[in-house]
C-alpha cells in the first residue's frame, strides 16, 4: 500500500519509519500541509496521512478521490479539519488515533498552569540576566483553588487526577456527564455559567464543534472571576482570541496558557523567526507577559509519538486487509462537528 504523508516533520519520519519496519508500507513524506493546491502530491497513493493543520475540506477530498486515494488516516485524535460528509460521499473512510497519550496533554496543561502562576517563564530570563528580584513574580497556592474543566473525556480525567493531587476543588461541565466517574473522582458537574463564575482556572478539553466554537468570548469571560487563568490545549477556535485579548487588557483575565490558536496553521510547527509576523492578533497575544503560547506541542512526548505511529500503521493495515476499521471516524454521531 502506498501512503502519502502531509505535514511530515523529521520526528514523524523517525517514529513512522521505525513503526513501518513491521508493516513495509511504501511511504512518501511531504513537509507541506495538505490543501487544495498541493493535492496532486497524493496522485497514485492509496492513502493520505495527515495531522491537525492539514485541510481536508470538501474540495480537497473530491480531488483526492479523483486521484484514487481511498483512505484518510489522521495521525491525531481531533478530526475537525476533515469534512466527514464529503469523505462519506466519496466513500473514503477516515481513521484516527483516538488516544495516544492523554497523560501528555494533561501534563502540558499543568505545565502551563504552574509556569503562568509562578511566572517561571519570566524568572528564567531574569536570573540569567543577573536579576534576582522577586518583584512581579507573586503567585498563588493551587491548593484550595477551584479548577473548572470543560469536557470530561480522556485528557480531562488525567488532568483532574493531577489537580486533585494539588488539593484543588474541581467543577466540570460536559453535555454527557458521567455521575459515577464524578462521584469516584470527587468532582461535581455544574452548568457552564456556574463553572465560569466559580473557577480560578478554566481549562478546555472538549472537541471543536458547531456548539463549542468560540465558547470563550466576551460573554463567557464577563462571567468569569477577575484574574481567572484560562488554559486551552483543545482547539484554537474554542476561544475568540480578540475577546481574550480584550479580557487581558482589562485585567479581567489574569493569565492565559494557549497550546492552540485559531489561526495557528500559518505559524505552528514552522520556524518563522526570519519573517516579519503579519498576524496582528498573534503578535498582540505574544506581547503579554502573562500569556504563554506553545506551538500545539501538548501531545509531543516520546510515548505519544510511538503510540501515534503504531496505531496509524495498524489502522492502515486493517484497511489494506479489508478488515473492520477499529478507529474509523463515523460521520453520523458527530452531526454538527466543525
Ligand atoms: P474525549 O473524546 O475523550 O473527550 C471529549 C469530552 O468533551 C467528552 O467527554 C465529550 O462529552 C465532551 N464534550 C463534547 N461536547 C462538549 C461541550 N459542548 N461542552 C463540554 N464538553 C463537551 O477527547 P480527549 O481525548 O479528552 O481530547 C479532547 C480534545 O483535546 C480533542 O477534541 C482535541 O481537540 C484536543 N487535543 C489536543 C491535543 C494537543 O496536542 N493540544 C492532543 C490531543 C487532543
Amino acid at each position: 500500500m502506498k501512503i502519502t504523508f502531509f505535514g511530515a516533520q523529521p520526528y514523524d519520519r523517525e517514529s513512522f519509519d521505525k513503526a513501518n519496519a513491521a508493516f513495509g508500507f511504501d511511504i512518501c513524506y511531504h513537509r507541506s500541509h495538505l490543501n487544495q493546491r498541493n493535492v496532486a502530491l497524493a496522485s497514485g497513493a492509496d492513502a493520505v496521512c495527515i495531522f491537525v493543520n492539514d485541510t481536508a475540506d470538501a474540495e480537497t477530498i473530491g480531488a483526492l478521490a479523483e486521484r484514487g486515494v481511498k483512505l484518510i488516516a489522521l495521525r491525531c485524535a481531533g478530526f475537525n479539519n476533515v469534512d466527514l460528509r464529503a469523505a462519506l460521499r466519496h466513500a473514503i473512510p477516515v481513521v484516527r488515533v483516538p488516544a495516544y497519550s492523554p497523560h501528555a496533554v494533561a501534563e502540558h496543561a499543568v505545565a502551563l498552569m504552574l509556569a503562568l502562576n509562578r511566572k517561571i517563564h519570566r524568572a528564567y530570563w531574569r536570573t540569567r540576566d543577573g536579576n534576582f528580584s522577586l518583584h512581579g513574580l507573586l503567585g498563588f497556592d493551587m491548593y484550595g483553588k477551584t479548577a473548572g474543566i470543560v469536557g470530561t473525556g480522556k485528557i480531562a480525567r488525567e488532568l483532574i487526577r493531577i489537580l486533585k493531587g494539588f488539593g484543588m476543588e474541581v467543577v466540570a461541565h460536559d453535555p454527557h456527564p458521567d455521575e459515577e466517574y464524578a462521584w469516584n473522582a470527587g468532582i461535581s458537574y455544574v452548568a457552564l455559567d456556574e463553572l465560569y463564575e466559580r473557577s480560578d482556572v478554566v481549562s478546555l478539553h472538549c472537541p471543536l464543534t458547531d456548539q463549542t466554537r468560540y465558547m470563550i468570548g466576551d460573554v463567557a469571560i464577563g462571567r468569569m472571576k477577575p484574574g481567572v487563568m484560562i488554559i486551552n490545549t483543545g482547539r484554537g477556535q474554542l476561544i475568540h482570541t480578540e475577546a481574550l485579548i480584550d479580557g487581558l487588557k482589562e485585567k479581567k483575565v489574569g493569565a492565559a496558557g494557549l497550546d492552540v490558536y485559531e489561526e495557528e496553521a500559518a505559524y505552528f510547527y514552522e520556524d518563522t523567526s526570519d519573517r516579519i509576523m503579519d498576524d496582528d492578533v498573534l503578535a498582540r497575544l505574544l506581547s503579554f507577559n502573562n500569556v504563554i503560547v506553545t506551538s500545539h506541542q501538548a501531545f509531543f512526548t516520546r510515548e505519544a509519538l510511538d503510540n501515534i505511529a503504531h496505531v496509524t500503521m495498524r489502522n492502515m493495515a486493517e484497511f489494506a486487509a479489508g478488515k473492520k476499521l477499529t478507529n474509523e471516524v463515523c460521520p453520523d454521531p458527530v452531526a454538527g462537528l466543525a
